[in-house]
């Protein structure tokens, strides 16, 4: 079997916001159940997958530094999720140019799992069904169906069960960037802790926030966001709240905590607004950095395929023990 140094799959995938987010109460696995209206905004990661003689994880970025290069993380769980349903090894090289805030609440690491999916499918040549792919992603995590989809979508069950939604026009939006993340389950953990003895109603999708999409309406949308995680990101995280006035301050149409946080996301009325609150909050000193963004977003995409010789797809294992070694790399 070939070698490819250097030649490989670059799949991009967007950041999200949760645009509204209503949060039931916690089922029996112990997630919650949520009514999720997502929204892909153009802040990407980029993962490069090549051929190797083994699983291995590389990262750059800001934030690399907090990213595991271990089989935690989730880009290496979707190419091993991958190859073990074609019953092969995963030997290859996940590089990921990494954007988006990691432990952000701007499911990161599930457009890496969502990349590396994509990118890992194209370099072994398995023509995935689209329909498999996304019960692949569910596999993989609450948010990685959107990831895969992108533009705008409403999630139900755990998030996972994905519909998409009509959007009328392009969005603003500045991202205030936390110094430092938080850990999802431990905010819907917090949740748990607030809502104690509250009688929870089952989540449901506000309907003038999808018309507001649909419209393409910013002071519309502006009415309409909610995020039902956000008490509890602000009670683990205070200072979010100043970070909020500053954008309001600023002339931001509405904020909210993005998902379980910490990153705060301002909607904005258009592009020249987006530079000056984005100028503001950098100068308040109450975010670590802001930036600006537009949505919808694409959802996961090829950008560069393999290209030169064409390995032959990886070789099945085989079903004695002591298969020749060599069979077990693509
Ligand atoms: O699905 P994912 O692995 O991204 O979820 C991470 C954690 O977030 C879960 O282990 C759980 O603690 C929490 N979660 C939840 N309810 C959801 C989604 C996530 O409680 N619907």
């Amino acid at each position: 079997m070939t070698r490819r140094d250097g030649v490989g799959v670059t799949v991009r995938a967007p950041a999200k916001i949760n645009v509204g987010l209503a949060v039931g109460a916690a089922r029996a696995d112990g997630f919650h159940e949520l009514a999720s209206v997502f929204l892909a905004v153009s802040l990407y990661d980029e993962v490069t997958a090549t051929s190797a003689r083994t699983l291995t994880v590389t990262c750059e970025g800001p934030d690399a530094d907090k990213v595991p290069l271990d089989r935690t993380n989730l880009a290496a769980q979707a190419a091993e999720l991958l190859a073990n349903r074609h019953s092969f090894s995963p030997n290859v090289h996940l590089h990921i140019a990494k954007d988006i805030p990691v432990a952000g609440g701007m499911a990161g690491g599930s457009a890496d799992a969502a990349a590396a999916l994509l990118a890992c499918n194209a370099l072994w040549r398995l023509n995935t069904s689209y329909e498999n792919l996304l019960a692949l992603c569910a596999e993989l995590g609450s948010d990685v169906p959107f990831s895969l989809i992108g533009g705008a979508a409403v999630g139900v069950g755990r998030g996972e069960k994905i519909t998409k939604l009509p959007i009328g026009g392009e969005f603003h939006w500045v991202l205030a960037l936390a110094n430092g993340g938080l850990s999802t389950p431990i905010v819907f953990r917090e949740f748990d802790r607030l809502v104690q003895g509250a009688d929870i109603p089952p989540p449901v999708t506000s309907s003038p926030l999808i018309e507001a999409l649909a419209a393409g309406d910013p002071t519309a949308l502006a009415d309409t966001l909610h995020n039902g995680l956000q008490p509890a990101a602000l009670s683990l995280w205070p200072s979010l709240a100043a970070t909020r006035a500053a954008g309001t301050e600023a002339g931001a149409l509405a904020s909210l905590v993005s998902g379980s946080g910490p990153t705060t996301a301002f909607l904005v009325e258009d592009a020249k607004a987006a530079a000056a609150v984005a100028a503001a909050l950098t100068a308040s000193g109450t975010c670590r950095m802001a930036r600006v963004a537009t949505a919808p977003a694409l959802g996961a995409r090829v950008l560069q395929a393999a290209s030169g010789r064409q390995d032959p797809p990886p070789a099945r294992r085989l079903p004695s023990q002591d298969r020749p070694h060599s069979d077990r790399r693509p």
